[in-house]
């Protein structure tokens, strides 16, 4: 039973993301803070994103009713029901059905934070990404867009026209060209497959820019959060869930700027596959997962 302060969803729909594969996995080992150091703790629900149908409110709950539609980052999200706190949740997009809400949470809360607020991405700026191509990446090419970004997105080949068809004004196909063999330079670079030296792309920074580090790469990391204690231009992001939050990418979804990118649908039984589809390190946007029927 749900808290009084909290709401129990039953999930309609979950997608996938990276750090649910490392959860599961349990490599790198801080990914198993949530699941359990030695062994998995025995009443551990993995997943993360919930787009969902409230069936139940505790006595304090003031904003949300039974029957409403919504989405948010929650742990557990892999599990037919769970219960959040109301504050965690906003109402899904009017725009989207449930699938195309449960892509949002983790991997559009990480882009628009990082692009907006570690990024400080403005009007007319030059916007690098890194890994333009995954959950996260097909999210934030459309994100600086909305926010007047010129973006170049990089990618491998088989990604380089969805790219340029979400908004990317210049793409590097890294199978055949070095991003940071260049001249250019960028006021924001998002870097969310930290693949190339971290004091190459630094150099690519313009004397004000900055540069926000999503990656998982563990040495880029290492590299990026020592950098960051010497120097506000370096940031490693660490994204905030929450209603508030998830009411900003709501804005951008309904004005149209920002459209979920789908790459499978998975049916619940199927869940293993999408996970293991993620952990191989080449998601085209995202997978879905139907966990009950709407
Ligand atoms: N800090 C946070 O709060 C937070 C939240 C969510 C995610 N993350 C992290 O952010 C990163 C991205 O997440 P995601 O969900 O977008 O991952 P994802 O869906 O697995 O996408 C990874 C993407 O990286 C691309 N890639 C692989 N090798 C590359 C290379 N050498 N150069 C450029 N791109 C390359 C792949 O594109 P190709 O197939 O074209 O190679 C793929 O599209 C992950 O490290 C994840 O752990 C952090």
């Amino acid at each position: 039973m749900p808290a009084a302060d909290e709401v129990r969803v039953r999930v309609v729909a979950t997608s996938v993301n990276k750090g649910d594969w490392y959860g599961l996995a349990g490599t790198p080992f801080v990914a198993r803070f949530e699941g359990g150091f030695l062994r998995p703790k025995s009443d551990f629900v993995p997943g993360h994103d919930v787009a969902g149908i409230v069936e139940h409110v505790g006595a304090d709950v003031k904003a949300l009713s039974v029957g409403d539609a919504v989405y948010g980052e929650v742990l557990g999200a892999f599990g037919e029901r769970v219960c959040a706190p109301e504050r965690d949740l906003a109402p899904v997009p009017s725009n989207l059905d449930f699938e195309g809400a449960a892509t949002l949470p983790v991997a559009g809360l990480t882009a628009l934070q990082g692009l907006a607020d570690s990024g400080g991405l403005h009007p007319g700026q030059r916007v690098l990404i890194n890994g333009a191509s995954g959950g996260v990446g097909t999210l934030a090419v459309q994100i600086a867009k909305a926010l007047g970004g010129e973006v170049t997105g990089v990618c491998s080949t088989a990604n380089v026209e969805r790219a340029r068809a979400l908004g990317a004004d210049h793409v590097v196909d890294y199978t055949r060209e070095d991003f940071t063999d260049t001249e250019q330079r960028y006021d924001v670079i998002f870097d969310l497959a930290g693949s190339k030296p971290f004091r190459r792309v630094r150099g690519l920074l313009t004397p004000t820019g900055t540069l926000v580090s999503s990656s998982s790469n563990i040495g880029y990391l290492i590299r990026t959060a020592v950098a960051s204690l010497f120097s506000r231009r370096v940031k490693v992001l660490v994204a905030k869930p929450g209603g508030t939050q998830l009411r900003r990418l709501t804005k951008l979804v309904e004005a149209g700027e920002v459209r979920p990118v789908i790459e499978t649908r998975y049916a619940f039984e199927d869940l293993p596959e999408a996970l293991g589809r993620q952990g191989r390190g080449h998601a085209r946007g995202k997978s879905v997962v139907a966990v009950t029927a709407a």
